[in-house]
Order: C-alpha cells, then structure tokens, then sequence
C-alpha cells in the first residue's frame, strides 16, 4: 500500500549576525548476555539479531573452532548468514584487513539495518568494531567474544580501532556495539596462559572498583583457571557488570584520569620494548599493577594486607609480578625510556594510578622517572618484592 509522509517547515532566520548552534545527543544502551549454555547463547544471539541479514566476521583459528558451528546454527535459525576470516593475530588489526572487510561488505548485500557479528578475540572485536563504524557511517554491529579478554575487556565499551604502524588503536573510534553476547563455552579452547592474562583485567577491576570481584576472583582463580563453565559464567557475568558501571560516568573519556588504566602505563611500556609478541597484553598490566603497588606502597598509600591480597593472588593466576617473571624481560632503563615516549604522546604528562585499598585508588601525575626506576629495580625479582 502506497504511503506519503508530508514534511512541513517554516523556519524563521535570525536578525543579527549569530552563529549557527547544531547538538545532537545520541544515547546508546545495549544488553550484555553471559551464558554457559550453547542453546542459550544462540537463541540470545538471534533474538538480538532480530531477522536482519547477518555479515559474521572471524579470524582463521576461531573459525575452525566455533565458528562454523556457529554459522550452521543461525542458519538453522533461518538466518542469512554471510561470513569470512583474517589471519588470527595483531599483526592483523590494521588498515589493510579493516579495508578488505569493507571490499567484502561492499561486495556483499549488507544493507545500514543489517547487523555485523564480530565472533572472536580483541582483534576481531576492535577491528570488526571499527569497520562497523565506518561502513555506510555505521552499521550495527554485535559482539561475541571468545577469549576472556575479549569477553571482559574488548566487547564492552564500544572503543574500536586498528593500529597504525607508528602507534597501537592510533586509527580508531567510540562506536558501541547493538548487543554483546559471551558464551563462556567458547573459552574452553583457550589455554591457561590466555586464561590468565584475561583474568588480570578482571583482577584489575576488582582492584579499582569491586572488592566483591576481587572475592570472587579469590575463590575462584583455580576453577577459571581449569576453564570450568560455571567459574568463567560468574566472573564474565560479574566483570561485564563492574566495566560497565566504571565506564558509564565517563564513556567517551573526556576526562585523562582513568583508574580504569591501573597497571597500564608501566604495561604499555613494556609491550612497547619488548615488541607486543612475547609479553601478552594481560601479563604487562599484571606486571604494571605490581610496579603500581610498589609506588603506592613507597608512599604510603597502600595498605600492606591489600598488596599481599594483590600480588599473590596475581602469582596465583601465573601471571608475573617481577620483571624477570615476563618471558622477555626487558631492561629497567628500556621501560623507563619508553614511559618517556607515552609522556610525549600523552601531552607531557602521566598519570600512574595508584591502589590505596580495595575498591580505592588515587590517581597521580607527579611520578617521576626516578619513582618508576627505583619500583622496577625493587621488583626485578631478586627477592621476594
Ligand atoms: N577495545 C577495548 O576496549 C580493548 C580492551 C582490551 C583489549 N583490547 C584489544 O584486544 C586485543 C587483544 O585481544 P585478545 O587477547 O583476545 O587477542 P586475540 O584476539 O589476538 O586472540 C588471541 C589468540 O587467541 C585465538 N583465539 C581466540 N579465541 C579463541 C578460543 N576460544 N580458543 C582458542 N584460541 C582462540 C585468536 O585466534 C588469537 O590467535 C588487543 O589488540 C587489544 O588492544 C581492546
Ligand atoms: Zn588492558
């Protein structure tokens, strides 16, 4: 049936010489579901998918592993699917897969009100995120993660970017996902180490804003840690709540003071030095939490009960709190000089943040390449710091 909609304006133009004034204000809100249960995963996932046309974007390892599962279930569902990979990787997230994503969209018959489903780890999420961005100025698009990184750090808050070759996320945008959907099944395939380094951007919430989660965490390490369904559920479920509330006050952070960035400025650094291969993403922010604690501590800031609490629940999880536990360590002069690279980047200023007690931490811009120094040679490994 035909149908008109008539458009009727009359708007009256200014006496003086006042510039135009455009706002616009956009409030996104989405849904993140945590389940252990395949059925229920897909059935969230098509509920969410709501009939569009679906463009499943994987990488080459998680294809083989639950992506052609995936794919055949949605189908079963009746879906359209259309799906492809990239190599798995960082070396990936970059402009040249984000730009042969784009040729395939473009090939494809994606429409703006079709969904893209990234199904992977940071990588895909980030890339797959940034795409979705910038196809027909965005498209939506639906998270599913499949490493514990991704499920409690990537999906959620809608940062998207690839890297240039002169920095790390340099190319990139806020752009939040329609939905993100974590089932916990798909962690299974993940080996301890990657376990671990996800759990250190758990434990690192729970140091900043949820002694709750850092409990949990306690009495639940070794069962995440053996990739048991119902252990990965409560901490997934639980992480997703605490990120999504740290990140509601600020989602676009306007403001440099983070405590969300507890671990990584000394974190970075080390990724920097030793290349962003031997030392995964989460090892480097343990690393750079047990730095931040030994700042906090020279201060007097922390409380000595809470960094024992800390640092063994770190070692704990195998995840290294002395430079000489890192696969690569690198020289304590080598990080200090790269801090100096992110202080040029970063306007001039760092800003460490600092746990003070559960729950608590102070964020300071008057630590000095000295502070970090003596921190790092104190905690090298040669005793028990
Ligand atoms: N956007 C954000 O807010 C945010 C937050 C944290 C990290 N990140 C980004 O995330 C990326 C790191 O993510 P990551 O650690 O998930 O790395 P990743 O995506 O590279 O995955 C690590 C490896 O695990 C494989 N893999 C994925 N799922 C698997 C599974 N279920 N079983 C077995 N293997 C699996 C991948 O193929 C890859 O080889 C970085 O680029 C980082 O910048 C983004
Ligand atoms: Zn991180």
């Amino acid at each position: 049936m035909a149908s008109s909609v008539s458009c009727v304006h009359s708007i009256p133009l200014p006496d003086g010489a006042e510039p135009a004034v455009f706002a616009a204000v956009r409030q996104d809100s989405y849904r993140v579901h945590v389940t252990a249960s395949e059925p229920d995963a897909v059935a969230r996932l098509v509920e969410e998918i709501d009939g569009r046309r679906v463009a499943l974007v994987t990488d080459d390892v998680v294809a083989g592993l639950h992506g052609d599962r995936l794919v055949g279930r949605l189908r079963g569902a009746g879906l359209r699917v259309d799906t492809t990979t990239f190599p798995a990787g960082e070396g990936s997230k970059n402009l040249d897969t984000a730009w042969s994503l784009l040729d395939w969209l473009a090939a494809s018959s994606i429409q703006r009100r079709d969904v893209v489903v990234a199904l992977g780890g940071g990588v895909v999420i980030d890339t797959v995120g940034w795409v979705a961005s910038a196809y027909m100025r965005g498209v939506p698009y639906i998270n599913v993660p499949t490493t514990l990184l991704g499920a409690v750090d990537a999906a959620l808050g809608g940062k998207v970017a690839v890297d240039h070759w002169c920095a790390k996320n340099l190319i990139g945008a806020f752009y939040q996902p329609k939905a993100v959907v974590s089932h916990v099944g798909f962690l299974g395939t993940l080996d301890r180490r990657q376990l671990a380094a996800g759990l250190a951007e758990v434990i690192k919430k729970g140091v900043i804003g949820s002694p709750g989660l850092f409990e949990l965490i306690e009495r639940s390490v070794d069962d995440v840690l053996a990739g048991d369904a119902v252990a990965l559920e409560r901490v997934v479920a639980a992480a997703s709540v605490v990120k999504c509330a740290l990140i509601a006050a600020d989602p676009y952070e306007e403001d440099l003071r983070r405590p969300l960035n507890l671990g990584h400025t000394v974190g970075h650094a080390v990724e920097t030095v030793t290349g962003y291969g031997p030392v995964l993403h989460g090892e480097a922010v343990a690393y750079g939490m047990a730095v931040a604690c030994e700042i906090s501590s020279r201060r007097g800031l922390l409380d000595d009960g809470v960094r024992d609490r800390l640092l063994t629940l770190l070692r704990r999880a195998g995840l290294p709190t002395r430079l000489h536990d890192l696969r690569q360590p690198p020289k304590p002069a080598d990080v200090v000089e790269a801090l100096d690279c992110i202080r040029r980047i970063r306007d001039g200023c760092l800003r460490f943040v600092l746990p003070v007690e559960l729950g608590h931490t102070v964020i300071a811009d008057d630590v000095c390449d000295d502070d970090v120094l003596e921190a790092i040679v104190a905690t090298a490994g040669t005793d028990d710091a």
